[in-house]
């Protein structure tokens, strides 16, 4: 079915893909992570994700797919999947660069039909992904779909706390309610790190803690696992975050069906 936010958010996100693989070339991580997983992955997810050799993931919203080299580099056998043909394109090239065997898929993360339920081990998605979803749980519920039984799901979001401030140098100001899931609707240019106004569209979506974990739930998963971590952020989209928290990690295991 057609969702034109996603429409915009997917065209914007091909437009931007060759200034995000510039950034990731400024990071200098891709090229590593598939031998230093933890230059990627925290060890609140590696203490979960381990051992992984052999196991069949699948990450959605798969991006820079820094995750996804980090995976492959520990043995799994990982399906990468994004809504942007562009942003798969340009991982592809550097899969094969360094090495790498990797299944690309372009879907939406709300209408994962193209892949058989059940058909994996572990199912990661995270790294600013949701903001770009317009169904929280249907994207979860896919998510799960996919999943065999007892398998694990891994969400690492972007902490909410992140979302709700206004740009200000002197201290945090709200910007917008905490409450209040948007859509919000940006005008902004192929730039997606440095944003600046364009004629592009895309489309934010806040979630709260407790719709990330209710999201969770409601995909027919058990929690085992709910972390917040990072406090060293100095600035994010132009507000202060030290002190609170950079990342919301929710681990679970798909419940038998
Ligand atoms: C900020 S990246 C997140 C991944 C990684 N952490 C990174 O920084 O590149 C966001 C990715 O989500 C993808 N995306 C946005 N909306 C999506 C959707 N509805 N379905 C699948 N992928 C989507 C974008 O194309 C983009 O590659």
């Amino acid at each position: 079915m057609t969702n034109l936010y996603h429409d915009a958010n997917k065209t914007r996100w091909n437009a931007g893909a060759e200034n995000w693989a510039k950034s990731a070339d400024d990071r200098g991580l891709w090229e590593r992570c598939h031998q230093e997983p933890e230059l990627v992955l925290s060890p609140y997810e590696l203490r979960h994700l381990r051992p992984i050799s052999g196991k069949r993931v699948c990450v959605l919203g798969s991006g820079d797919n820094q995750v996804v080299f980090a995976l492959a580099g520990l043995g799994a056998e990982v399906t990468s999947v994004d809504i942007s043909r562009q942003q798969l394109d340009f991982a592809s090239k550097r899969a094969e660069q360094v090495g790498l065997a990797i299944r690309f898929i372009q879907a939406d993360v709300t209408d994962l039909s193209g892949i058989d339920s059940e058909s994996f081990d572990v199912v990661y998605t995270g790294g600013h992904v949701a903001v770009w979803v317009s169904d929280l749980e249907k994207y979860y519920l896919e998510a799960a779909r996919v999943l065999k039984s007892k398998g694990l799901f891994v969400v690492n979001e972007y902490h909410p706390f992140r979302r709700i401030w206004k740009e200000s140098r002197d201290g945090l100001i709200v910007g917008s309610s905490y409450y209040d899931r948007g859509p919000f609707e940006y005008d902004v240019s192929e730039e997606i790190l440095y944003e600046k106004p364009g004629h592009l569209k895309s489309y934010e979506f806040h979630w709260t803690v407790s719709d990330f974990i209710g999201a969770v739930m409601k995909a027919g998963c058990q929690i085992i696992e709910v972390s917040e971590f990072g406090e060293d952020l100095a600035h994010w989209e132009g507000a202060p975050m030290n002190g609170l928290p950079e990342n919301l990690l929710i681990v679970a295991k798909r419940c038998a069906r």
